[in-house]
């Protein structure tokens, strides 16, 4: 095997002193490393040192805002404060506990939706070393959390809140500074679709506008709602709008069946005989159209789980066909049968070679039920329809990169997906998110 590290990032601690939060989203990052060398495997975890977690430590309280965890104020006028630097940013988190890439010049970065919660760190010792300041004026608060990250570029989508529209970004490697390709303004409002993922293809960035859209009175309230920061609006319809990469250029923008999707799995352009591109296919986990999951991820929820009830919310491979033609409307459908995979469907990963690439397979966690969360690891076949699940009673697997649950290491086959080797940890992991593998120099 490669020398190298797994690196996984994810919400780890839930609580401050005596106080227990209620989302798993909320949880200050926890950095897992598995250090792979000479047969041998080092594991290590460590929190991630943002201002968030910090001031909470200190002052044993919640000092910014969370995903769904706010300040508790002491009076009116610190609640007004607290508005006031909200609209600066000053008051949400940089709780980088989503994600984490490892840039093309080198740096790796954990990434959550606020652009502040952009932390550098060192993969050997997991010590945050310090902010990524973006060096450009664009502003704004939010981005996408799951950036396409090659060694040529970083892309990204900045979803502006006000004039309810979203910029399509590149950050070259080695400099902090992120240059407009284009902007894409929504086709309705009031606020853009929440964009935790998006997918692109080689020549194409496809931009999502979910009916699940931001919503900034949800921002502003003290307790939360069952959609958190967002709100559903089906009248809003849903539209996939596709950017040239080249040339900023709209090349397609269609409305599309109601969605919902966190995590887009991959796209790629479909040709005719002749090589032209006639539509771009872009495939995701989708959760029929329903937003409940995310109330669903409430701790409460996955700590109370009597083995019987079935709890978790069906999801599906969503595809979608995006025609280049003109046409006003775009397809969804079910890549392959959800019983393939228990109807359950999320954390994917693919081949990263297989980038904006037509392709085969792809790895996520579905579901053998009853459960209350995903607990399989599937290798889909997209060509064949069909899927391969390994399940365990009481493991909780992360994006399949390599398994980590349980306080284990699991490494499958890629191709036969059968267990090749499994590392012991001697303390118990808590659920992660998103993982990377940063080579050995
Ligand atoms: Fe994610």
């Amino acid at each position: 095997m490669q020398k190298g590290t797994y690196l996984r990032n994810g919400p780890g601690l839930w609580h401050i002193e005596d106080y227990n939060f209620r989302h798993l989203f909320d949880g200050y990052a926890t950095l897992v490393k598995l250090q792979f060398e000479n047969g041998r495997l080092i594991a290590g975890h460590r929190q991630i040192e943002s201002e968030a977690y910090k001031a909470a430590r200190k002052n044993k309280k919640v000092c910014f805002r969370e995903f769904s965890e706010v300040p508790k104020y002491e009076n009116f006028m610190a609640y007004v404060g607290d508005i006031a630097k909200l609209f600066s940013g000053a008051s949400l988190t940089d709780n980088a506990n989503t994600g984490v890439v490892k840039l093309g010049d080198g740096r790796v970065v954990c990434l959550t939706e606020t652009q502040k919660g952009s932390l550098v760190i060192n993969p050997n010792s997991l010590e945050t070393l310090g902010r990524l300041e973006y060096s450009d004026s664009l502003g704004g608060l939010i981005h996408s959390a799951h950036p396409i990250v090659t060694d040529a570029e970083f892309l990204t989508l900045l979803p502006d809140l006000v004039n309810p529209g979203y910029l399509v970004v590149r950050m070259e490697p080695g400099t902090n500074e992120r240059k407009v390709i284009g902007r894409v303004n929504c086709r309705n409002g009031p606020a853009p679709g929440w964009v935790h993922s998006f997918p692109v293809t080689e020549h194409y960035v496809v931009v999502p506008e979910m009916p699940l859209r931001y919503c900034a009175q949800n921002l502003l309230r003290a307790e939360p709602t069952p959609l958190y920061k967002f709100e559903w609006r089906p009248e809003s319809k849903a539209f996939l709008h596709v950017m040239c990469k080249a040339s900023g250029k709209i090349v397609a923008s269609v409305e599309v069946p109601l969605f919902v999707t966190f995590h887009f799995i991959n796209a790629y352009e479909e040709e005719d005989e002749d090589g032209r591109v006639t539509a771009i296919i872009a495939d995701c986990c989708e959760h029929n159209a329903d937003a409940t999951i995310l109330d669903q991820l409430r701790l409460q929820n996955l700590r109370s789980f009597n083995g019987k009830d079935d709890l978790l919310p069906d999801a599906r491979v969503g595809r979608f066909t995006i025609p280049l033609d003109g046409s006003p409307y775009g397809k969804l459908e079910s890549a392959l049968e959800p019983d393939e995979h228990g109807r359950g469907m999320d954390m994917c990963s693919i081949n990263p070679t297989k980038l904006g690439k037509k392709y085969r397979y792809a790895y996520a966690c579905g579901a053998q039920r009853p459960c209350h969360f995903p607990n399989t690891l599937t290798k889909l076949d997209l060509v064949k329809k069909k899927a391969k699940n390994w399940h365990e009673a009481g493991a909780v697997p992360s994006e399949p990169f390599f398994k980590n649950g349980n306080g284990y290491a699991l490494l499958l086959d890629g191709s036969t997906f059968e267990e090749i080797a499994r590392a012991k940890l001697p303390y118990g992991l808590p659920y992660g998110l998103h993982g990377c593998w940063v080579p050995k120099e």
